[in-house]
C-alpha cells in the first residue's frame, strides 16, 4: 500500500499541472454554444483514463457524451463499483468578479482557482489518480471499477437515466461512489447521507406587444415587471415558509433523533453571517441553521430579468419579465407533484392584464441513505485513514439528481465522500479547490477500495 501512496506523492505536482489542463476547457453544459468544448473536454478525459491504464470510451447519450472507463478485469470474483462524477461546470458569470479568468487556472498557496476545480473536476481526478497509482505500481486493485463521468449534471442529468437503463448490464455492481459533496473542514471529513431534491422552473410574464414609452403609455397598461415581482413576493412569507398551498404536504417531519443527529454538525451563525457578508441570516423559523440548509425544503429565485439592463436610464414599460426558480426538496416530496403544484399556483396568481407562461424544467428526487451499514463504515474508515481525523455523517442541501436513478435502475445506493470545502465557492465567482483536499482525497480513494473489498460482495448499500 505504501508504494501506491508514494507513487501519488511523487506525482503530486504533475497531477496539479494536469488538473490545470483539464480546467482550461470551458465545459459549461448550460450554454448550447459550448457543445464543441464539451466534447473536447470529454475526449481529454477519455485519453487520460487510457493513459492511466483503463479501457475508456466516449458514449453518446443524446446530449453531452459520457466518459466510461473500466479498470482491467482480473477475472477473479471481486466487488464491482461504479465511480460517478461530472466534467460539466456551472456558468462562470459574472466574469468581472473573478480575480483571474475562470478558465485560466491560478495557484495561490494551496488553492487552485478555476471554474470546476472543486465542482467537480478536481474531485473525480483524485479517484482517477488513485487507481492509476494502483495500476502503475502493479499493486493489486481489490475491486473492479467502472468510472462514469457525465457532462450534464449541472443541468439536471436529463439524458443519463436512459443511458443507465441501456447499459445496466455493464454498470450494475455493489454500489456507487461519488466525491461531489462537501466536508466542514480538512479536520472534519464527512460522509454525506442525504441530499435535497430539486424542481426547476422558468416563468415569463408577457405584457404589451413591445417595449413602450413609459411617459406616453404609463398609467394605462400593466407592467409585467411589477406583475412578476408581485407574484414572486407572495411565494414566501415573513417566517421563511413557502406560501404555496400543498407545498409541505408530503414533507416527512424531522424526528427527534434526526434532529439530534443533525445538531452534531456545529455551525457558528456569526462566522457564517460574516463569511456570507450579510447583516442577518434569514431562514424558516423553528429550524436550526443546519436544518434549514439541509433538511428543509426551499424555493429560490435564481435569476430575474426584465426591461433595459444597459448603462443609464431608459424610460420604458417592458414587454415581458422572466424568472428562473428552483425548489429544493426533502423526503418525501415528489418533484413531479411539486412541479405541477407550483406551475398551477403561479398561473392562478397572474392577473388578466398580463399573460403568464410557466415552463417546468429538470427535476431530481431527494436522497437519503442510512449511514448504518458496512459500506458506509468502509467509507468512514477510508476518510479517517486519509484525513487522520474523525469523520462525521451529515445531510447536505445540494442535489445530485442521478443518485436516485442509481437506486431505481441499478438497485444500488451511493457512498457520498465529498472533498469540497465550505469556502470553495462552488457555483460562485473564484471557485477553488484545495490541494490538501486533493491529495488527501487521493489517499482516501486508495484506502477505500481496500476497505470496501474487505467487506466483500455483501448486501447492497441499503
Ligand atoms: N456538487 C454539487 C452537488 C452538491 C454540492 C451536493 C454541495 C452537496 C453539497 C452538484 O454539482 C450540483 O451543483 N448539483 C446541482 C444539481 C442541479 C443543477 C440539478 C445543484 O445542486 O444545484
Ligand atoms: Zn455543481
Amino acid at each position: 500500500m505504501q508504494v501506491v501512496l508514494d507513487y501519488l506523492r511523487q506525482h503530486s505536482s504533475a497531477y496539479v499541472e494536469e488538473l490545470c489542463e483539464y480546467l482550461r476547457f470551458p465545459s459549461i453544459s448550460a450554454q448550447p454554444d459550448k457543445s464543441p468544448e464539451m466534447r473536447q473536454c470529454a475526449s481529454w478525459l477519455q485519453k487520460r483514463f487510457e493513459k492511466a491504464g483503463l479501457q475508456a470510451k466516449l458514449m453518446e447519450t443524446g446530449g453531452c457524451p459520457v466518459v466510461l472507463a473500466k479498470t482491467p478485469r482480473s477475472g477473479k470474483a471481486r466487488p464491482h463499483y461504479l465511480v460517478y462524477g461530472h466534467y460539466d461546470v456551472q456558468p462562470p458569470e459574472p466574469f468581472e468578479l473573478w480575480k483571474t479568468p475562470p478558465f485560466a487556472p491560478r495557484l495561490e498557496g494551496r488553492n487552485l482557482f478555476a471554474r470546476g476545480a472543486s465542482d467537480n473536476k478536481g474531485q473525480h481526478l483524485a479517484h482517477l489518480y488513485a487507481v492509476e497509482a494502483y495500476l502503475k505500481t502493479g499493486t493489486d486493485l481489490p475491486c473492479d471499477l467502472t468510472f462514469l463521468i457525465e457532462g450534464e449534471e449541472e443541468v439536471g442529468s436529463k439524458n443519463l437515466a436512459k443511458f443507465l437503463k441501456q447499459n445496466r448490464a455493464i454498470l450494475k455492481g455493489e454500489g456507487v461512489v461519488i466525491s461531489d459533496t462537501g466536508m466542514p473542514s480538512l479536520k472534519q471529513p464527512a460522509l454525506t447521507c442525504g441530499l435535497r431534491g430539486i424542481a426547476a422552473f422558468e416563468v415569463k410574464v408577457h405584457g404589451p406587444n413591445r417595449d413602450l414609452h413609459s411617459g406616453i403609455f404609463g398609467g394605462t397598461v400593466d407592467n409585467p415587471a411589477f406583475v412578476l415581482s408581485q407574484i414572486l413576493a407572495t411565494l414566501r412569507d415573513k417566517k421563511g415558509r413557502i406560501a404555496i398551498p400543498g407545498f409541505y404536504d408530503d414533507v416527512q417531519p424531522l424526528t427527534a433523533s434526526e434532529r439530534k443527529e443533525i445538531a452534531k454538525l456545529k455551525l457558528d451563525p456569526v462566522k457564517y453571517r460574516n463569511f456570507l457578508g450579510v447583516q442577518e441570516l434569514f431562514g424558516e423559523k423553528g429550524y436550526t441553521l443546519v436544518e434549514q440548509r439541509s433538511a428543509r425544503p426551499t424555493l429560490e429565485i435564481n435569476g430575474l430579468t426584465s426591461g433595459y439592463q444597459g448603462a443609464g436610464s431608459k424610460t420604458i414599460i417592458p414587454a415581458w419579465a422572466s424568472a428562473k426558480i428552483t425548489c429544493r426538496l426533502v423526503p418525501n416530496q415528489d418533484p413531479a407533484r411539486i412541479g405541477k403544484l407550483v406551475a398551477a399556483y403561479l398561473k392562478c396568481l397572474c392577473p388578466a392584464t398580463c399573460r403568464i407562461e410557466v415552463e417546468v424544467g429538470h427535476a431530481g428526487e431527494p436522497y437519503y441513505v442510512s449511514p448504518e451499514n458496512p459500506k458506509a463504515r468502509a467509507g468512514i474508515n477510508a476518510l479517517r485513514r486519509a484525513f487522520k481525523a474523525e469523520p462525521i455523517m451529515m445531510r447536505e442541501g445540494g442535489s445530485i439528481p442521478i443518485v436516485n436513478d442509481f437506486r431505481k435502475i441499478l438497485g444500488v445506493d451511493t457512498l457520498l465522500l465529498g472533498l469540497a470545502l465550505p469556502d470553495d465557492n462552488a457555483h460562485s465567482p473564484n471557485e477553488k479547490f484545495n490541494l490538501d483536499s486533493f491529495e488527501k482525497g487521493m489517499a482516501m480513494a486508495v484506502f477505500l477500495w481496500q476497505e470496501l473489498a474487505a467487506i466483500g460482495s455483501s448486501s447492497k448499500i441499503k
